[in-house]
C-alpha cells in the first residue's frame, strides 16, 4: 500500500535488531554523545558539539521539520538494550518524488550492520508508504565508510562537486544488504 502523503503519526519501525521511533528530549544525552565526538561531528560540523544544549536544538529541529511535513528523523535504539545509538531519516523529503538520507552511528556500534539494517526499514518506508521514487544522500567523498554503506544498499553514484559525492537510489537497485559474518541480521529464511 502506498499512502504517499506525509504521515500524520511518527512512523515507529522495527527490524531485527532495532526499533526505530520519534526522537524524544530525553533523546539529548545519546545525540551530544554522537556529536561530540569527533569522528562523528566531521562529517556534518565544522566543530563538534561541547554543550548539551546544541543537543536539545537539534532535536528540537527534528521534531518540529516533522511537525511542518517537510522531514521524518528517526531515533535509532537496540533492541535488546533500549540504548540509543544514532539517529537517520529523510532531512528533507517531498512526497511522492524524492527524499535525501542521512545518518550517523555511535562509534562503538560501527561495523556491526546497523546502520545497514536501519537505512534498509527507512528506504523501504520510502519507497512504499511515502510513494518515493528516488532516495538521494550527498557525503564527502573521504567518508569512505559512508560510501560503501551506500553502494551496498544499490545506490549509484550521480555526481562528484567540490568535496563531494552525491548518490541517488531508485527502486529498481534496492537492496537488502547480505553478509557472509554467521551472525548475519539479514540471513536468507531457510
Ligand atoms: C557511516 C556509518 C553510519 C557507517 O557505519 P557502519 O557500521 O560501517 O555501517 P553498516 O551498518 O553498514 O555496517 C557495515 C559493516 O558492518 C560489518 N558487519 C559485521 N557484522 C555484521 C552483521 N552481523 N550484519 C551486518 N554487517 C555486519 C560489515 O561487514 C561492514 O563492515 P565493512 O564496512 O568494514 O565492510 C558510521 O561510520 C557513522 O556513523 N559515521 C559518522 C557519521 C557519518 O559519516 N554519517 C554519514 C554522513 S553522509
Amino acid at each position: 500500500m502506498t499512502i504517499s502523503e506525509f504521515p500524520k503519526t511518527f512512523p515507529r519501525l522495527e527490524t531485527e535488531r532495532l526499533i526505530l521511533r520519534e526522537i524524544r528530549l530525553d533523546d539529548r544525552y545519546g545525540i551530544f554523545g554522537n556529536f561530540s565526538d569527533e569522528e562523528v561531528a566531521k562529517w556534518f560540523f565544522d566543530v563538534p558539539y561541547s554543550a548539551i544544549e546544541q543537543a536539545d536544538e537539534i532535536i528540537q529541529s527534528f521534531i518540529n521539520e516533522f511537525k511542518e511535513g517537510k522531514g521524518l528523523t528517526w531515533a535509532m535504539t537496540l533492541k535488546e538494550s533500549n540504548e540509543f545509538v544514532g539517529t537517520c531519516g529523510y532531512g528533507e523529503v517531498e512526497i511522492g518524488a524524492c527524499g535525501e538520507i542521512g545518518f550517523d552511528l555511535a562509534k562503538e556500534h560501527w561495523g556491526k550492520g546497523l546502520m545497514s539494517e536501519a537505512l534498509s526499514a527507512i528506504i523501504d518506508f520510502g519507497f512504499d508508504m511515502l510513494g518515493l521514487s528516488k532516495v538521494e544522500a550527498r557525503t564527502y567523498s573521504t567518508n569512505s565508510r559512508a560510501i560503501r554503506l551506500l553502494r551496498r544498499l544499490g545506490f549509484q553514484l550521480e555526481d562528484v562537486r567540490g568535496d563531494s559525492h552525491y548518490f541517488a537510489l531508485i527502486e529498481k537497485d534496492r537492496k537488502n544488504p547480505e553478509f557472509s559474518d554467521s551472525s548475519s541480521a539479514r540471513k536468507p529464511i531457510p
